[in-house]
Parts: C-alpha cells; structure tokens; sequence
C-alpha cells in the first residue's frame, strides 16, 4: 500500500531529455515531481505533463485531474490508445509563438531572396545579381491558421507579403483572406506560390501533403517555382511524394522541419537535394523555463476550482 502523498506531478516523456524540465519544476512549485509513479496505481500524482508517454502509464494513475502535454501538438499523447478521460492542455505561450513565426520568416525570406543561388555562387566564386522578385509579388498561403499559423501570416503581413490561409472554419483575420474546409483547398494551393504548414496532425490530416495535393501548386511563380515549408507534422506529409515533386518540378524548393520518421533517415534523398533545407524539428522548441511556469500557474488555479486554459477537443484531436 503506498502512503497518499498530495499533489504529485508524473513527468512521462520519451526522445526527450526530463532533466531540464525536472529541475524547473523543482525550482518551480512546491509540489514533487517524479519521473515514475510509486507502483502501477500511484494516488498520488494529480497532474502529469507528457511528450510521447509511455502507452498505458496514464490509465493507471486512478487520481489524475489534468495531463499537460509538452507540446503545442498533442498527436503524441493520442498514440496512447489508453489516455484517460482528463482534460488535455497543450502549449499556447508567446515564446513558443514567436520562435514558430522567426522560423517561419526566416524560411519564407530565405526563398524569397533565393538563398540556394546565392549559397551556390559563393561555393563557385560567381558575381551575378539574380533577378529579385519583391514581397508583394508572392502569396504566402498557410495551412492552419490557428494560434501559430495566424501570428506567421501577420509578420509576414508585415513584411508586405499577400497571405491566405486554409484552415478548418472560416477565420476573420485583417488582410489574410480566410479558405476552409476540404471544398477550397484545391482553389487555396492553387493560389499560393508558397505553401506553409502549420497544421495539427489528426485522423483528418494525416498525409494530407500528398502527390495530389502538390499536384496542385502553380509552377510558374515570382521566384521559379512553387515552395513548400512544413514545420507542423511529418505525418501530415508524404517525404516521397515531396522528393518526387521535386524531381519533376511541381516543387521547386522545400524547408522542412519534421518528417514522417523522424531523425529523418540517413539514405532519405532529401538530406542532400540542393534547394531542400532541413532543419530537425526545431522550429520552435518548447523551452522549460518558459513553459513550466505557465503549467504551474494552471495547477495552482485549477486546484482552487478555476477553469483550465488551451484544451484539446478530444473529438477533432487538437
Ligand atoms: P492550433 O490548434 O491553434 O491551430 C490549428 C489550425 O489547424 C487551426 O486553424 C485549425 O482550424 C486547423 N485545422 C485543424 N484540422 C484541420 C482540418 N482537418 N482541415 C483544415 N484545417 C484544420 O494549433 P497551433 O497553431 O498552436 O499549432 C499547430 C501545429 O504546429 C501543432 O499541432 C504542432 O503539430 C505544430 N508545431 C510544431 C512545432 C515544431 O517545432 N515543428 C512546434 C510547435 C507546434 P480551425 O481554426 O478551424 O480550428
Ligand atoms: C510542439 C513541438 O508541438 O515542439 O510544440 O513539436
């Protein structure tokens, strides 16, 4: 029989190292956080916060109030056939918002300026001044408006681009002209001379960057040809049908930050094709010392009755 100790927190987490996150919960809040539960049943842990947990390790716990994923996508946490009926939190924080959008720009300018050339002629020793496109010569669509996707579209806004955005409802966001639903996402890709995917991965997108949806990219845009960057989901996409798309042409250039197995394998051809950038799902990282106070905080004020912030609908999986 273990002794009921109040107020526990479970840290479950796979392919990430706790340590940083354990030792800012310690710094944190009074309450213990442990990294396994006291035996299968542990009455003790209130609150766990999970990247890829350990399938079942969840269902056992018979007192769990709340699970905090570590992520602002939560596919992780279903892959867990056995999650229990507790509400869902995932991250909505303005450091993770922002390092999503600088990667976003950072992407979106590398291809508007055409960096590969530039990359190429430096390693040759060539002078020559390409032809430069400007901002508004481009529309930038993104797929996924949400807290994510709507904060890039407005920087590049800003930066004097033309943004659409496809997203599951009709959204109302100034100056971004709002596409939704499976109907307009043909019409949306078609008009977009470079694509970003800042979706969540669900039963309804998983794949959904395939050869068909590709197919439908305009080849004759400002800067050559059509661009794909995707820091949402490698599942959402199919790598074989991106690296085909870039062999015939459909797909100029690519930034990619996840894939559908992820490190990315070794013998992928998209490791060295010369106008691919990839980075390894890095686009905004969750940093602990931002993150664990925003937990903490919503521990303490759901322990005295308030309502949680930022769950997940369990119906739609994000
Ligand atoms: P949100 O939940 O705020 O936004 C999700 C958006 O996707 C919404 O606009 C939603 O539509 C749309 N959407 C969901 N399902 C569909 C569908 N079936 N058809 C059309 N649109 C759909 O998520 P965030 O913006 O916070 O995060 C997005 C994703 O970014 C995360 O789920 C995660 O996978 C990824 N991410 C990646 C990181 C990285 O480092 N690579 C870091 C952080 C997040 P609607 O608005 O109508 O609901
Ligand atoms: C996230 C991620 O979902 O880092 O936050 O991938």
């Amino acid at each position: 029989m273990i002794a009921a100790r109040p107020h526990r927190i479970l840290l479950s987490t796979t392919g990430l190292d706790p340590s940083c996150w354990l030792e800012q919960f310690r710094r944190q809040t009074s309450r213990e956080v442990v990294d396994e539960p006291d035996g299968a049943s542990d009455p003790s842990i209130r609150f766990a916060v999970v990247w890829k947990q350990r399938s079942g390790v969840l269902a056992r716990l018979p007192n769990l109030k709340a699970v905090f994923s570590i992520g602002a996508g939560v596919d992780h946490l279903f892959g867990d056939p056995q999650i229990p009926q507790v509400p869902i939190v995932r991250v909505v924080a303005d450091d993770l918002t922002l390092r999503m959008s600088e990667y976003v720009v950072w992407q979106v300018l590398d291809h508007l300026r055409q960096g590969w050339i530039y990359r190429d002629q430096q390693a040759r020793k060539i002078w020559l001044e390409p032809w430069q496109p400007a901002a508004s010569d481009l529309t930038i669509g993104i797929m996924g408006l949400g807290v994510l996707g709507s904060d890039a579209g407005k920087k590049l806004r800003a930066l004097g681009f033309n943004v659409t955005g496809w997203s599951r409802r009709e959204k109302h966001i100034d100056g971004i002209a709002s596409f939704y639903g499976a109907a307009q996402l043909p019409a949306f890709v078609g008009g977009c001379d470079m694509l970003v995917v800042l979706l969540p991965l669900t039963p309804a997108t998983r794949g959904i960057i395939s050869k068909d949806l590709l197919g439908h990219l305009r080849s004759a845009t400002p800067i050559g040809g059509a661009v794909l960057i995707n820091a949402g989901r490698g599942g959402l996409q199919v790598d074989a049908d991106i690296m085909r798309a870039l062999e015939s042409g459909a797909l100029m250039a690519a930034s990619l930050d996840v894939f559908e197995i992820e490190p990315l394998p070794r013998d992928s051809g998209l490791w060295s094709h010369p106008r691919v950038t990839i980075t390894p799902h890095a686009a905004a990282t969750s940093d602990p010392a931002r993150l664990v106070p925003i937990m903490v905080r919503q521990m303490d004020e759901f322990d005295v009755g308030m309502p949680l912030e930022n769950l997940v609908d369990r119906a739609t999986q994000y």
